[in-house]
């Protein structure tokens, strides 16, 4: 059990809301929190094997440092929240921090995006505790595919948690598949028509050349319009207009079908212009866009004593910086000097 002490919190002045605004006129909401950059799997396209060193303890922050700086957020317009990891539930105490920061007042929404692995044994507790949607990152259906994919022979485990957390009720369940070229992109059909027996909502995300690759440039892409026509050979796709929940994914949906699909086009067709995001890294630093290697320390400065007015500047400080759009090319090599397992998707 963690116990989170209650920051002395300075009030901030309502115009701090109006402040966070970036150059290019985005209101920020939205806060990716990535509480470790530790994972239980290697995904090749995100945490490969070899090319990557976890932080030592000392660098990561703390919950207590993580609550500071949310709410810190939260005063300033911040709505929603996502924790991330590397894979998130491989920290301990991370249910219980989660579940505490419902207490925040200002976060609407505050869910996480995991691996599925460990997700089966706190669906229960993160329910109970006001998490009542998830983002489960599954990429194959085939169990020999997702060993070599991921590394680890864990498919069961993932499918397993899927199906009790449509059990349970969260709503929506979205399934992220990254479609990569010659290794899943002959399953976009049979996931896409999971979307007619269950509730779920499979999204196919457009790989993004993050961090060091093994791969030669380009290699694996392959488009969400190409992706799309694959799964229009199937039935008709009628589009659903987007809701607060649909995030940066184009939503779809088969006649009559219980779940949806999705495409999150990062790359063929970005959604720059409406990103409402900011990130705060495991080790402390705040990114304005993901795609960018632009960061803001804030571990730091909160280490160093800074009061909360202080931290809000520098929040303001990595919005000021945040780009328009991002640069990254699908057939380019990768400038992203982060790991996506580092910065949390
Ligand atoms: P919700 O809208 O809260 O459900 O979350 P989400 O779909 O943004 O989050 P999730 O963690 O499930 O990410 C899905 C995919 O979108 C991943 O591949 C992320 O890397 C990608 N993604 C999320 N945010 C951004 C972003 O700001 N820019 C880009 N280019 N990709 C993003
Ligand atoms: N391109 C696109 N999506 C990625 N993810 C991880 N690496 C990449 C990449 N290179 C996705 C994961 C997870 C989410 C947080 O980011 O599959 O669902
Ligand atoms: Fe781990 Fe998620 Fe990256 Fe796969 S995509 S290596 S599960 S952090």
């Amino acid at each position: 059990m963690i116990s989170i002490v209650e920051p002395k919190v300075e009030k901030q002045s309502r115009s701090d809301e109006a402040r966070f605004i970036d150059p290019y006129g985005r209101k920020i909401s939205y806060l990716r929190v990535s509480v470790t950059d530790r994972c239980n799997l290697r995904c090749f396209y995100c945490r490969p094997h070899g090319v990557f060193e976890a932080l030592p303890h000392k660098d990561i922050l703390t919950y207590e440092e993580m609550y500071r700086l949310i709410k810190v957020g939260a005063d300033l317009g911040i709505k929603k929240i996502r924790i991330t990891g590397g894979e998130p539930l491989v920290r301990r105490g991370v249910v219980e921090f989660i579940t505490e920061l419902t207490k925040i007042k200002g976060l609407e929404d505050i869910s996480l995006t995991t691996n599925g692995i460990y997700l089966s044994q706190h669906l229960e507790k993160l329910y109970s505790g006001g998490i009542k949607r998830i983002n489960i990152s599954m990429d194959t259906l085939k169990k020999d595919r997702f060993r070599k994919i991921t590394g680890a022979d864990r498919f069961k485990e993932v499918w397993e948690s899927i199906q009790l957390a449509e059990k349970i009720n969260f709503q929506p369940i979205k399934i992220n598949m990254v479609v990569i070229k010659g290794i899943n992109d002959d399953e976009v059909k049979a996931m896409a028509l999971l979307t007619r027996s269950h509730p779920y909502h499979i999204r196919f995300i457009e790989y993004m050349p993050v961090g060091i690759q093994k791969q030669k440039p380009g290699d694996y892409f392959i488009s969400s319009l190409e992706i799309q026509q694959q799964i229009e050979q199937i039935g008709r796709l009628i589009p659903i207009s987007s809701n607060t929940f649909d995030g940066p994914a184009k939503m779809y949906q088969f006649e009559n079908a219980p779940g949806r699909v999705g495409f999150i086009s990062a790359m063929s067709n970005h959604f720059c212009g409406t990103c409402n995001r900011l990130r705060l890294t495991a080790g402390g630093y705040l990114k304005p866009c993901l795609l960018s290697n632009i960061k803001q320390d804030i571990k730091g400065p909160l280490r160093s004593g800074f009061s909360d007015n202080e931290l809000a500047d520098l929040f303001i400080k990595a919005i000021n910086s945040k780009p328009m759009e991002h640069q990254l090319d699908s057939t380019a090599k990768s400038f992203i000097s982060d790991q996506m397992s580092n910065i949390g998707g």
